[in-house]
């Protein structure tokens, strides 16, 4: 089977409605919570990717027994202190920056060296941004090149606890040092920009000793040592990351309209709804309620007649962050011109998404101008791609093959999408569900 796909043809006038797997975020946290929890703990619509299953694999390895099984996942956790701890162990994070680095967090005590590892897009992110804070608690940290892939921890039993400051609004790193926190005697205390809120939410549900004061901008998050974790059985929402992509298809399609059944819409995630808010698009949450402190919705989106183009409020970025292609192609096809900034920690994900973001604008026709943290791009609301488009050596990036997918269905032209597997990092069964949309 030919690892590319070319597709030729525009959707539009399209009227349905979809289910989509598992939250990625909730998934790990899930998987790595339960395998520290006592007793045993099963969630279903757990997302089956390559990031999930290499979580799996590394509970597995530190001594949690896994079973999946008609679609449930059931974990029997080793207790916070259970991890069988063995020398020369190693474990691969894959392509996934969430594991590999929330992980990192609950090694800090380890008696023996574990080294991390990642494939080649992991191995060129900062790890440095998760080892400096980890090393203050007392476990000390080897990086190849002082920042990067594999790293290998050696952990400490007398662990202090620490005051850190999370500058980047990055979730994956506040987690890493909550998890550490929870290893640690005495009160550590973490002032993080706003991210995503998954852990606390979780770390709430189970009672555990978390405390969270909100501020504008930042959040100050108390946790202590833990002793014991409760086994917690779960069903997990469906990803508001993976929805966006037919979010856009919804917006780029003309006379169309989506339904997406239970999704995860907590407010640190909806930055894309916001957005598109923002720029003319009827988009409404459904049926909202609330689950173990997640609030869920059923999302209705409708192609907008006309789209306005925007000067992005950056207090979006965090919320929006992994969604930042797509609401670069819908501003493309906006009235006017679009300025998205401090949009640094876009060029750090599993391929440089701002220059990739570009790159694909460009190719389609369109006139953007890039800075190291920022893009303008001049919309054409009457773009019609008559060329052939060719995307490859993105690092294999899932985002960018998907959003690649929904550019070829929306503006058209003749795609050539290399590396198809890259989503099974997160979303594999992307095609299937689009080629739903094709009957
Ligand atoms: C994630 C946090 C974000 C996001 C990633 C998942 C998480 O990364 O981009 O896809 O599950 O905590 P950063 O923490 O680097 O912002």
């Amino acid at each position: 089977m030919p690892n590319k796909i070319i597709l030729k043809r525009k959707l539009s006038n399209f009227n349905k409605k979809i289910s989509i797997p598992g939250d990625k975020s909730i998934s790990i946290r899930w998987v790595l919570i339960s395998s520290l929890a006592n007793g045993i703990s099963k969630a279903s619509n757990l997302l089956m990717s390559e990031d999930v299953m290499a979580s799996v694999i590394a509970v597995k390895k530190l001594g949690a027994k896994v079973i999946l099984k008609n679609n449930v996942c059931t974990i029997h956790g080793v207790g916070l202190n259970g991890y069988k701890y063995k020398k020369n162990l190693i474990i691969n994070a894959r392509n996934s920056g969430t594991l590999g680095r929330l992980i990192s967090g609950i090694l800090i005590d380890t008696p023996f060296p574990i080294k991390i590892v990642g494939d080649k897009s992991l191995s060129k992110r900062d790890f440095q941004r998760v080892a400096k804070p980890l090393s203050k608690f007392g476990a000390s940290f080897q990086l190849r090149n002082n920042c990067n892939l594999p790293l290998t921890i050696k952990g400490s039993k007398k662990l202090k606890p620490i005051k850190f400051f999370e500058s980047k609004g990055s979730a994956q790193c506040k987690s890493s040092i909550i998890f550490g926190g929870i290893k640690t005697e005495g009160k550590t205390i973490i002032k993080a920009k706003k991210s995503r809120n998954h852990t606390e939410l979780l770390f709430k549900h189970l009672r555990l000793p978390i405390k969270i004061k909100k501020s504008k901008n930042f959040d100050i998050i108390e946790i202590r040592k833990v002793n014991n974790i409760k086994s917690i059985n779960y069903k997990i929402p469906s990803d508001l990351s993976s929805a966006s992509f037919f979010i856009a298809l919804t917006v780029l399609s003309e006379k169309s309209k989506l339904i997406i059944k239970n999704i995860n819409v907590n407010p640190t995630r909806t930055g894309i709804i916001e957005i598109l808010k923002k720029m003319g698009v009827k988009i409404s949450f459904l049926n909202k309620r609330n689950y173990k402190g997640e609030p869920i919705a059923d999302i209705l989106v409708t192609s907008p007649q006309i789209l306005k183009s925007l000067n992005c409020p950056s207090k979006f970025n965090s919320g929006a962050i992994d969604e930042f292609l797509l609401i670069f192609l819908i501003a493309a096809k906006a009235k006017g011109v679009s300025l998205f900034k401090n949009l640094e920690e876009l060029n750090k994900k599993e391929s440089p998404r701002l220059k990739w973001g570009s790159k694909i604008l460009k190719m389609m026709g369109i006139k953007v101008i890039t800075t190291k943290d920022s893009i303008k791009i001049f919309g054409n609301p009457r773009l019609k791609i008559n060329k052939k488009v060719v995307i490859k050596k993105y690092l294999k990036d899932h985002r960018v093959f998907m959003t690649s997918v929904v550019a070829a269905l929306s503006f058209g032209g003749e795609w050539h999408i290399h590396d198809k597997d890259a989503i099974k990092t997160s979303f594999p069964s992307f095609l299937k569900i689009i080629n739903t949309f094709k009957k």
